[in-house]
């Protein structure tokens, strides 16, 4: 089942974010895709405020991987925007078993990397101020965050 969230503006978007931080748990993965400027920085700004990290989250870009150790959970920020098709070395699943919370903007250009289970979020933008958030869990553990959560 998936859900669907209306956000108004940024700080809808932050909401959604901590509601799901809220929910969170070792070795968790959650997927962002959406064109550029839909908000997928902004949602990992809000997660990241609420696991108590107080750095200025900003995209990788030249890592693909920033790491926050400073909150509840470790937190690794990954920005696919810029991966190569033959960088199949890149190690990303290492992320994924290291007991944080792995955020994964452009999953969809690692497709063939990802777990089986994760929250696949997908993000449309309305107009300047909505977007509408699709909501896609993929397992029993997600599944109940999403219902808990919306
Ligand atoms: N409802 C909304 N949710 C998230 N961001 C929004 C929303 N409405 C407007 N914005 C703006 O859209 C931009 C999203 O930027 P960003 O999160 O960096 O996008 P992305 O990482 O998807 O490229 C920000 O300037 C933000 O203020
Ligand atoms: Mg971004």
């Amino acid at each position: 089942m998936n859900y669907k969230f209306t956000s108004r503006n940024e700080i809808d978007t932050m909401e959604l974010a901590q509601n799901l931080e809220s929910e969170k748990f070792p070795n968790m993965v959650i997927c962002l895709d959406g064109e550029l400027g839909s908000g997928k920085t902004v949602f990992v700004k809000g997660f990241a405020s609420a696991l108590g990290i107080n750095d200025n989250i900003t995209s990788p870009t030249f890592n693909l991987v920033k790491e926050y150790i400073s909150g509840e959970l470790p937190l690794f920020h990954m920005d696919m925007y810029r991966v190569e098709e033959n960088d199949n070395n890149i190690g990303i699943e290492d992320y994924f078993i290291r007991n944080g919370v792995t955020i994964i903007e452009w999953s969809e250009l690692i497709s063939n990397l990802l777990p089986e289970e994760r929250l696949d979020i997908k993000i449309k933008v309305i107009d300047e101020n909505t977007r509408v958030l699709v909501l896609e869990p993929h397992g029993t553990i997600y599944e109940e965050i999403c219902s808990s959560v919306l």
